[in-house]
């Protein structure tokens, strides 16, 4: 039994209802042991020691009939340093944003099922027709299963760690798919309502994932047989980033119709789209995200030059320059939406400059060894 490290508080003979104050911050209870009888709000009846943690100041024991104090004693310390509730994600977001769409954005996309119907749904692949992980791995099933794996491992001794670094972070975030679901399923008048309903929305938002399942299946048994990698930390990371979920930034929701699109669009802009994994967390790295995303963009796997493309074909492909009779406030939007790109591009620059001077970084994935980031 460990003993209490702050002060400790016995009652005996028998007492009434007691309260017993616990300070103003969190406080965390032993009891160590108990009578027949015993119940607080906290507690279930237990013989030995229990721990718990009290949220308010005063957390009230109360004794039941029959029994009495003597039975009881309390420990009380002060817990050192930030209480933490029994389980909090890794990586807590802040600033919390729900949505609801007001009824007649939502009778537009009702009105739009037969347009999806024929025009989304298309783009998926029956599943006789898609590609398998296993397609591509040696076949556990089959004689040379052996030979293929030992071929497969001979392959990967040439590839570079930092590649690895890239592919593992890339098979976390296509791990994290569950969160990518949850996301979809908040959006109004889109989301999948009964789990199996047959909105066009629902049946593509499921049948999307069911196709997505497989990138990270085939990276993590890849991964897993190229005997390169910390298999251990890379599951770790995934858990906690699926306990952590992600966050979307919030859209401005009264945007007046004619300039609807070009201020939705800067809004977004503005408030930076956030990568799916930004919260990745392996239990050591506080800057994982950035250290595998640094990593990805000097190997030019995905870059902000990627990024500008894309925003740069959008504005040409939406012909964002050539809107006319906005307000103000959508010209100014249409402006910042249009010098965003090149932007980008010398902020680019900027940080490449600065990349060169930084030190590297040890990576958990691939048993700590240091990556140029
Ligand atoms: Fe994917």
């Amino acid at each position: 039994m460990t003993p209490p490290q702050w002060g400790i508080v016995c009652r005996s003979g028998s007492a009434p209802v007691e309260s017993i104050p616990l300070g103003r911050n969190l406080f965390r209870c032993h009891i160590y042991s108990l009578g027949q009888n015993f119940i607080s709000p906290n507690y279930e009846p237990q013989n030995q020691r229990r721990l718990g943690v009290f949220s308010e100041p005063y957390e009230q024991f109360q004794l039941l009939g029959g029994s009495s104090w003597s039975s009881i004693s309390i420990g009380i310390y002060k817990e050192v340093g930030n209480v933490k509730k029994p389980f909090t994600p890794p990586r807590e977001v802040h600033v919390q944003v729900t949505h609801s769409m007001p009824p007649e954005k939502i009778a537009i996309f009702d009105s739009l099922r037969g347009w999806a119907e024929q025009n989304i749904l298309v783009h998926l692949k029956p599943v006789e027709k898609c590609w398998q992980p296993t397609d591509f791995l040696p076949d556990p099933a089959s004689e040379g299963f052996d030979e293929q794996v030992k071929e497969l491992r001979e392959r990967c001794k040439e590839i570079p760690d930092d590649y690895f670094v890239v592919l593992i972070g890339d098979m976390i975030t296509e791990e994290a798919l569950p969160t990518y679901q949850t996301m979809i399923n908040t959006l109004d008048a889109v989301r999948d309502e009964t789990g199996a309903s047959l909105t066009p929305w629902a049946i593509w938002t499921r049948a999307w994932t069911a196709e997505e399942n497989r990138h990270g299946d085939l990276l993590n048994k890849y991964l897993y047989l190229s005997g390169r990698v910390d298999m251990k930390q890379i599951e770790k990371t995934i858990q906690y980033l699926i306990g952590s979920g992600m966050m979307r930034s919030a859209m401005k929701q009264h945007i007046p119709r004619s300039n609807g699109a070009i201020m939705a669009i800067g809004d977004m802009m503005k408030k930076k789209i956030s990568m799916p994994a930004h919260l990745m967390y392996d239990g050591k790295d506080d800057n994982l995200f950035e250290h595998f995303s640094a990593v990805a963009q000097r190997l030019g796997v995905y870059t902000a030059k990627d990024y500008a493309d894309i925003l740069e074909f959008l504005v040409v492909r939406w012909e964002v320059e050539k809107l006319t009779g906005l307000s103000s406030e959508g010209r100014r939007a249409q402006d910042y939406v249009c010098g965003l790109a090149p932007r980008i591009r010398k902020l680019e620059e900027r940080a490449q400059a600065r990349a060169k001077q930084r030190s590297p970084v040890p990576f958990s994935w691939i048993f700590g060894k240091e990556i140029k980031t």
